[in-house]
């Protein structure tokens, strides 16, 4: 189930006795990383209470096409183009009847047309009404719109009759819908990536830091996940949106992003420090605004924590992925803090061209070879670094 990591699957249910087993479909989902939003027809609300789905899935359910407090949060439109799948199950033969003939007069038919992600059916219903020429037909056209059809089982029916007509068992519908995507190439890997600057505080109204921007390590975050993996990236204050499918913590000095880094579990697979993390900060913060009364002001300075050097003294270490911003003697400077920090690869850059800029010039460094990537934009880069980082987690080295 790997490839549904991160999915967003959009279940939509119609009237069917089956409908209940949709709490441990939207259970399983969220089980192999998915996130899920629920639509409902009226009919279905009469098997499985929205209440409930609401809170299996963690999200508003759709019931209605009008719903002006739903619309205000999550249109149906943006809901139709959120998807990467929508389900439907279990489907009705009348809902099959409906979709077939392009209908949208109630929330699940509306999505269905207003979408472009592919689409399964799962349908469940009479074995007669299955072997129906008219569900048949209806089931021919389906097919041949490249809707996938899943199911319908085989055996004893609610109605007490045995036959084909059963809706798939929620493991089996999960498994399908796995099958409708390709695996990333970081599925199922769980990826830390620290981004931004820290702001080291000399009193409450001022701080040290630096003109790092977070674009390199938002760029990073946002293919990553786009490959399957799931990310959090513990961010130091930057403007800028968070990624789609990624987790974000914001922290301000770098004390508090090594308590981050350190307390999420230890099952990650890649560490990435992009972070231009504060080497040094004030040894003493001072509770009230430093007054300007002499002419010079001494800051004493204390040392921070090597972040980056912690996860590498991990028992379990994972996967470390390192930059260095540098002034000079870029990869020379690089390659000492690859072996300095223990890492596995480093993207060694000039600072000053890097800096609160689009694009960006790396040179990729590991144990025994070096290769320069872009200049380009961060988010194509992002995607070479991706790239670079899946294949020597397989192969063992870049070349
Ligand atoms: O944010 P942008 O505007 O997009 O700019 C991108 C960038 C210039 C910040 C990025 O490309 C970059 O080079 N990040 C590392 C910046 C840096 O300060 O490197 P460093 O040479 O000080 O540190 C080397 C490595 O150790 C880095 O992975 C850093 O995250 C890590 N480190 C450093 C100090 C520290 N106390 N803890 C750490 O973990």
């Amino acid at each position: 189930m790997l490839s549904l990591t991160n999915k967003r699957i959009l279940l939509g249910i119609t009237g069917g006795i089956s409908a209940y087993k949709c709490a441990e479909l939207v259970r399983l989902f969220i089980q192999a990383g998915s996130e899920v939003r629920v639509a409902m027809t009226d009919a279905a609300q009469e098997f499985i209470t929205p209440l409930t789905l609401q809170a299996l899935s963690g999200n508003h359910v759709f019931t209605n096409l009008v719903d002006v407090e739903a619309e205000a949060a999550m249109g149906h439109i943006e809901l139709a183009r959120w998807a990467d799948v929508i389900l439907i199950a279990p489907t009705t033969a009348d809902f099959m009847a409906k979709i077939t003939q392009g209908e949208a007069n109630d929330i699940v038919s509306t999505l269905v047309l207003a979408t472009q992600a592919p689409i399964a059916i799962a349908p469940a219903m009479n074995q007669v009404m299955w072997s129906s020429t008219a569900t048949q037909k209806n089931l021919s056209e389906l097919a041949l719109r490249g809707i996938k059809i899943f199911g319908p089982g085989e055996g004893e029916q609610a109605c007490g009759e045995i036959g084909l007509g059963r809706m798939l068992e929620p493991e089996e519908l999960v498994k399908r819908s796995s099958e409708l995507f390709e695996l990333g190439l970081l599925a199922g890997k769980s990826i830390v990536i620290t981004g931004g600057p820290t702001r080291e505080a000399i009193d409450p109204v001022r701080y040290i830091s630096n003109h790092s921007s977070g674009k390199m390590a938002y760029a990073l975050a946002a293919e990553a996940a786009a490959e399957g993996a799931k990310v959090t990236l513990i961010s130091g204050p930057v403007s800028l949106e968070t990624p789609a499918r990624v987790e974000r913590i914001n922290v301000e000095s770098a004390e508090e992003m090594l308590e981050r880094v350190m307390s999420l579990p230890t099952n990650i697979d890649i560490f990435i420090g992009v972070a231009a993390v504060a080497d040094y900060r004030p040894a003493k913060f001072t509770d009230e605004k430093i007054k300007k009364s002499k002419e010079n002001l001494d800051l004493k300075l204390i040392k921070n924590p090597d972040i980056i050097s912690k996860v590498t003294e991990l028992a379990i270490k994972p996967f470390a992925v390192g930059f260095a911003a540098e002034t000079n003697s870029i990869v020379e400077n690089g390659r000492q803090k690859l072996e300095e920090k223990n890492l596995d690869l480093l993207f060694a850059n000039n600072a000053v061209e890097t800096f609160n800029n689009d694009n960006i010039t790396v040179t990729a460094i590991d144990h025994s070879s070096e290769r320069q990537l872009g200049p380009a934009n961060k988010s194509v880069v992002a995607r070479q670094m991706i790239e670079l980082i899946s294949c020597t987690l397989k192969e063992g080295l870049m070349e």
